[in-house]
Formats: C-alpha cells, structure tokens, sequence
C-alpha cells in the first residue's frame, strides 16, 4: 500500500475529495464505498465543497455503504442508513435511491427472520457486483484493526453477512444510544474483507495515536485475520492516509 502522511484531517480529506471528484467527471456514474464514523467526515466534506464548487454533476453517482446494525428501523437517527444519508447523501446532494446500505431491505427485521437476514448478504454482494463494482472504497479502522465490522478473526475472504457485535464495539458505541449498552444492537450486517478487496482503490483514513498501533499492524505485520486491516498488504491499489500520530509506530 501506499502511505501519505498529511498535517490534519482536512488534508487528508481534501486528497480524497480531488481523487473522487476528478473520477466523478471521468465517469459520472461512479460508484463510491461509503463509511461510517467519524475519520471520513472531513473527506465527504472536501468532497462536497469541491462538487458544489466545481458545478459537478452527481444525478448518476451510485453508491454503497459498509455495515449496519440489525434490529434497527431505517429512519432510527442511530442507524448506518440515516448516517450515511446525513453525513453523505444530503451534503453532496446524491440520489438518495441510488445510495444503497447493507440492511436497507431489512428494514429492522427481527433477528428470528433468520432466511430473510441470511439472504441479505449475498444479495448485497450481487448488487454491487451488477453495479460494475465499487470504483473508490473508503475506509475508517479500529483500534483493533477492524474494518466494517469485521472484527479480528473475520475471514479474510468473507463477503458481506451477519455478524455479532464485538463486546468491546458495543460498549464502544454506547455513546451514541444514551450511554446505555442495552440499546446497542448484538448484531450487524457488513461487507466481507473480500468484498473490500473486489474494489479497485481503496482509501483508508487514520487519525490519532490511538489508531498507530492499528496502523503498524496493518502496513508492517503480516497479513492476518487478527488484524483484518492487514488484508490491505493483498489490494494491488490500496492509499493510506493518515496524520503523524498514527504514523508514529511506523519504521
Ligand atoms: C464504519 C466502520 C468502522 C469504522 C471504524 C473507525 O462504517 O465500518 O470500521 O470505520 O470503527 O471508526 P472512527 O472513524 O469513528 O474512528
């Protein structure tokens, strides 16, 4: 992989938004990997400034997001498919029927509905491959490692599918369901790391001390599902951007 390190955030979200905006105008139908959290939010940013700014036409742009929880009601402020809507769909202005989240057709299903939500996954990666493939994948990582919700351990020739929320992710995002873990969902829908890998650039963002040893892991350990990011090392055009205190690990 290749590995830019930049001052800030806003640096490193305006290289994405440069790189995504000039392959919006090559192919107007780009399909873009969306994530959550909060290391791709100056990016959509930069995206969105440079797409007003530039008069960039985004009627076509297609996209898919990484995971969402289960059991939760689409329009639930909490939920994967209202994050991406906010954080993505409106400030950039995309046709939000074009902008696709695993669990959409589930809709807060119950968890018993076991063949519905088995059939999600598969249907999921079969979308994205009709849609010609993800072009551009951002990507966020835990301080584990993780990516999606692909906790260490994940496979790392899974495809999207049902997963059960790692204690430590639960209490982790306990913050944004009032402090109270009994509100976090037990379980997520996420694309596989071999469906991350089927995108042709993938682009992940790390910021912070607390995600260096992550980092380390990923770009100088060997390739394991312990660390999922590591599947990166595989990815014949994967760019890491991140700031010096996430690089402070690196050789
Ligand atoms: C988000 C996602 C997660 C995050 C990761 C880092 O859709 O799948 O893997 O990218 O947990 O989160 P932040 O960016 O908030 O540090």
């Amino acid at each position: 992989a290749e590995v830019i390190i930049i001052k800030n955030e806003k640096e490193a979200g305006e290289i994405y938004g440069r790189c995504v905006a000039d392959l919006i105008k090559a192919k107007p139908d780009a399909v873009l990997g969306l994530a959550t959290g909060s290391s791709p939010l100056a990016a959509y940013q930069a995206l969105a400034k440079i797409v007003h700014e530039e008069h960039i036409d985004v009627s076509k742009v297609r996209g898919f997001a990484l995971d969402e929880y289960l059991g939760l009601p689409l329009d639930h402020p909490q939920s994967y498919h209202s994050t991406i809507h906010r954080t993505v769909v409106e400030p950039l202005g995309l046709d939000p029927a074009k902008v696709h989240v695993p669990g959409d057709v589930l809709n807060g299903a119950p968890l018993e509905d076991g063949d519905k939500i088995a059939a999600a996954g598969p249907a999921y990666d079969a979308a994205i491959e009709a849609a010609g493939g993800i072009d551009v994948q951002i990507l966020g990582i835990g301080t584990d490692g993780h990516i999606g919700f692909n906790e260490p351990g994940s496979s790392l020739a899974s495809g999207t599918r049902v997963k059960t929320l790692a204690e430590q992710t639960r209490i982790d995002n306990a913050r944004f369901f009032d402090n109270d873990i009994k509100q976090v969902p037990t379980h997520c829908i996420t694309q596989g790391i071999g469906t991350v890998l089927k995108a042709r650039h993938l682009v992940l963002l790390a910021f912070g001390a607390g995600k260096a040893e992550a980092i380390e892991e990923t770009v100088e350990g060997g390739v394991s599902a312990f660390c999922p990011a590591s599947a990166l090392q595989l990815h014949p055009h994967a760019t890491i951007i991140i700031d010096e205190e996430a690089a402070s690990r690196l050789r």
